[in-house]
């Protein structure tokens, strides 16, 4: 019988809300498919610096690196929004992206029938929409030196962007590989008009592009790419992009979907997968039951193609979830009006009632 350590990561926010969904889906793909699960949770984020006084203790980061894949909620709120940039919650996330070496973040997009009404766009703009976001995660603006010098009249502040050709070539290579196994284009997304960082990007584009004669691919600037992004979204099979344009197109595109509560990602390196909802701790939902889980019920199923070599587990997930929505279970950000509002606990049950694992 095949055992597996899993982190589990609640952090903040509705973040220990659709962990523990997400917990229940692995408790119910592990008993269907007969291999065993121990869970180890640890703090992250401002629980941990409540608790411990850091936002990445050490013993949260040692289970992760011990585990096979780690599940991560959300990090962050206002009660901690007046710490400085090395102190705060998002500190703990950053950090163990870093520590882990997740350097690829895959935010898959998807158009799901049930949702097509849920979306702000025309049903026939998002119909079809099937896109993946390849997001560089260890590099860039995030990571580059920071640093605030008094001048007179004020302050100056400094955020550098840094990337080295190899961060670059390994995430265009994943990209182009991911472009290749889905027989889709490739779009690089760069500001290469203005920031040298992005012409450099482009020159190592343009360069492992000849290892893949077979994909098409092409560039795009980031603001361009935002506008096509919500006209004509079809367009679009990969997108590789840097870490901070990759942040700020995916949760545009997560409208696509009907809410930003839907997107699952996998962050992958040459360790343990991290696997995380995109979106955040909804500081103004927390608490309350309301918080949808199928973010984080799709990104466990990421997990189980991606660390625990299970694709069939990740299909029932997708299935289960799409008939859940066929039924028009809907939570409150999916639901318009007329509709039945479902709680977090509720939708969890519906998808977990209807997993067919063989
Ligand atoms: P957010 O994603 O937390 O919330 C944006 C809006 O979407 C809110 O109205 C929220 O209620 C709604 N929403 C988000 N997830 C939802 C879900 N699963 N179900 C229903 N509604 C949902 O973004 P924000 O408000 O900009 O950030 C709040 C905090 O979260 C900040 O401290 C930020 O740093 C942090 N954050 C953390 C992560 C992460 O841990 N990966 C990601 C994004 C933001
Ligand atoms: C995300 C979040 C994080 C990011 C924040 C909380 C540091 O927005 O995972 O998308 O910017 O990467
Ligand atoms: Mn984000």
């Amino acid at each position: 019988e095949k055992v597996y350590r899993l982190a589990l990561l609640p952090g903040d926010g509705i973040g220990p809300e659709v962990v523990q969904a997400g917990r229940r889906l692995i408790e119910a793909v592990a008993g269907a498919l007969g291999h065993e699960v121990i869970f180890e949770e640890h703090a992250i984020g401002g629980a941990a610096i409540e608790a411990f006084g850091e936002p990445l203790p050490e013993g949260t980061l040692k289970a992760a690196r011990e585990a096979d894949a780690v599940l991560l909620g959300a990090v962050g709120g206002p009660k901690w929004d007046r710490l400085g940039g090395n102190r705060r919650p998002e500190a703990g996330l950053l950090g163990i992206r870093k520590a882990l070496g997740v350097y690829a973040n895959l935010r898959p997009v998807r158009a799901y029938t049930p949702l097509l009404g849920s979306s702000p766009l025309r049903r026939e703009k998002v119909e079809g929409v099937d896109l993946l976001i390849v997001r560089e995660l260890t590099g860039g603006l995030y990571f580059g030196p920071k640093r605030r010098e008094p001048i007179d009249g004020g302050t100056r502040v400094v955020d550098e962007l840094v990337y080295t050709t190899p961060e670059i070539e390994r995430i265009v290579r994943l990209a182009f590989d991911a472009a290749r196994k889905a027989g889709k284009g490739l779009t690089s997304v760069d500001k290469a008009n203005v920031l040298e960082s992005s012409r450099h990007w482009r020159e190592v584009v343009e360069r492992v592009a000849t290892d893949y004669p077979d994909v098409p691919f092409g560039h795009m600037l980031v603001d361009n790419c935002a506008m096509q992004l919500v006209r004509s979204p079809n367009q679009f099979g990969i997108i590789v992009t840097e870490n901070m344009f990759g942040d700020i197109l995916s949760d545009e595109a997560a409208v696509l979907t009907g809410s930003i509560g839907m997107l699952p990602s996998a962050s992958l390196g040459d360790g343990p997968g991290l696997y995380e909802p995109v979106h955040g701790s909804a500081p103004d939902i927390a608490g309350q039951g309301l918080a949808n889980p199928l973010g984080t019920l799709l990104s466990v199923g990421l997990m189980y193609r991606f660390s625990l070599n299970e694709p069939r587990a990740e299909e029932a997930i997708v299935r289960a979830v799409n008939r859940v929505l066929a039924e028009g279970y809907r939570t409150a950000d999916l639901a318009g009006p007329g509709d039945r509002i479902s709680r977090t606990e509720e939708i969890t049950d519906a998808v977990l009632e209807r997993l067919e694992l063989e």
